[in-house]
Order: structure tokens, then C-alpha cells, then sequence
């Protein structure tokens, strides 16, 4: 699917381009943001080569990366939003979530906006069977934000990431089709 372009009454997802590398290294260079993430905060460059990367992966046939640029009514970049299929098992229906909004912007529920707009794509778009996310055992935000969606907390990863040298649990969370249509 290509291009993705998916609303909500105060955002929108679409596919990035050259010219949000400012407005991602405003989100990605922030280490509130990046704190549970599973990088350390990046600068102009390592951001401009995400950003080739995601854009690149977007064209790939059969697509199996959506990093979607989140944005509001006034255009401005709000959240960098991830849907990656799993190709562990071709075949199989699973994608993982990544979510990750503008320090300035929360708590007003856009995260959780973020992430309905990523389970319509995932479910509704793309026809997947599951949906699940990891996150850092201390990031309650994220989990609030999943468990408030649907997304069952699983079980935990152990040393499932490296960051800064330090190994890192992660907390899966998940939601199936038919809960999120339940719903
Ligand atoms: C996780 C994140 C997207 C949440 O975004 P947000 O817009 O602040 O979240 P929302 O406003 O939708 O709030 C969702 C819930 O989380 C709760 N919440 C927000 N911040 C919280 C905090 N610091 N501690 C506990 N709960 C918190 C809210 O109260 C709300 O719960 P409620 O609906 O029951 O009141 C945002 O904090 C973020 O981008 N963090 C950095 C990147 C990251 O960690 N991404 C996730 C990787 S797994």
C-alpha cells in the first residue's frame, strides 16, 4: 500500500519526505522522547538517514515497513509512527507498532491517537491478524496508551535491547483482529 494517507478528527498519517528531517530531529533528537527507546538521540544527519531509509522502504514491493509521518490540521509533524509486518514467517499476519510524538504534545491524547490510527491501518488497511508493541519496562505512558487500546500486556522480552551498552527488558503488549473489532 502505497501511499498511505489515513485521518483522524486531529491527525493525519502520511508518508514522510525529504523535508521532515527538521521536524524529526525535533522528536528524535529529544532525549525525553528517545528515553525507553531503543537508540540514543539523533542528530540532524543520523536523522536525514532515517529518513532516506524509511523512504526507500516505503517503495519496496511487497511493502513491509510503514514509518508514517503523524501530523496535524496545520501541517506540522507531530509523531513519527511505525508499522513493521513481521517476515520472520512469511505468510503469518503480525505487524509490531512504534510510536513516538513531540515532547510538547502530550497529555493531550495524541499518543493514543497515533496508535488507533496505526491498528485502522494494520486491521482495517492491511488485513493483519495481530498487532503488538515492546516497550521499556518503565515507560508507563506507552503502556497506558496500549492497554487503554486493547493491547493486552503478554510477557517480557529478556535483554531484548541494547542501549548505551546496557541490556534491556521489553513488555510486549498485543491485540487480534477480532478484539480490536469487538472493540
Ligand atoms: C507514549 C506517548 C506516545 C504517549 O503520548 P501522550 O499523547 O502523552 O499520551 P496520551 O495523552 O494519549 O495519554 C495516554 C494515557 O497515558 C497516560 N499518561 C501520559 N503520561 C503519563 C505518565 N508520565 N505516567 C503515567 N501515565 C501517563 C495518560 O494519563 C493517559 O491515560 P488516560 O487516558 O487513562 O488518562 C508519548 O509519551 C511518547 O511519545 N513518549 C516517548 C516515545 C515512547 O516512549 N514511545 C513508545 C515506545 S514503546
Amino acid at each position: 500500500m502505497y501511499p498511505v494517507l489515513i485521518t483522524s478528527p486531529r491527525l493525519g498519517l502520511r508518508e514522510f519526505t525529504p523535508d521532515d528531517v527538521d521536524a524529526l530531529t525535533d522528536i528524535y533528537g529529544d532525549p525525553r522522547v528517545v528515553e525507553h527507546m531503543s537508540f540514543e538521540p539523533r542528530d540532524r544527519d543520523q536523522v536525514e538517514t532515517t529518513i532516506s531509509n524509511v523512504t526507500a522502504a516505503a517503495r519496496v514491493e511487497p511493502r513491509t515497513e510503514y514509518s508514517l509521518a503523524a501530523v496535524l490540521p496545520s501541517g506540522h509533524l507531530a509523531a513519527f509512527a511505525r508499522l513493521a509486518i513481521d517476515t520472520q514467517h512469511p505468510g503469518q499476519s503480525s505487524g509490531q507498532l512504534g510510536f513516538a510524538l513531540r515532547a510538547d504534545l502530550w497529555g493531550q491524547g495524541l499518543g493514543s491517537e497515533v496508535v488507533r490510527l496505526l491498528l485502522r491501518l494494520g486491521f482495517d488497511e492491511l488485513g493483519l491478524y495481530r498487532l503488538w508493541g515492546a516497550r521499556g519496562p518503565d515507560n508507563q505512558p506507552s503502556a497506558r496508551v496500549m492497554t487503554k487500546l486493547g493491547m493486552i500486556e503478554e510477557g517480557r522480552i529478556r535483554g531484548h535491547i541494547n542501549v548505551g551498552g546496557r541490556w534491556r527488558d521489553s513488555v510486549v503488549h498485543s491485540i487480534l483482529e477480532p478484539e480490536w473489532h469487538r472493540a
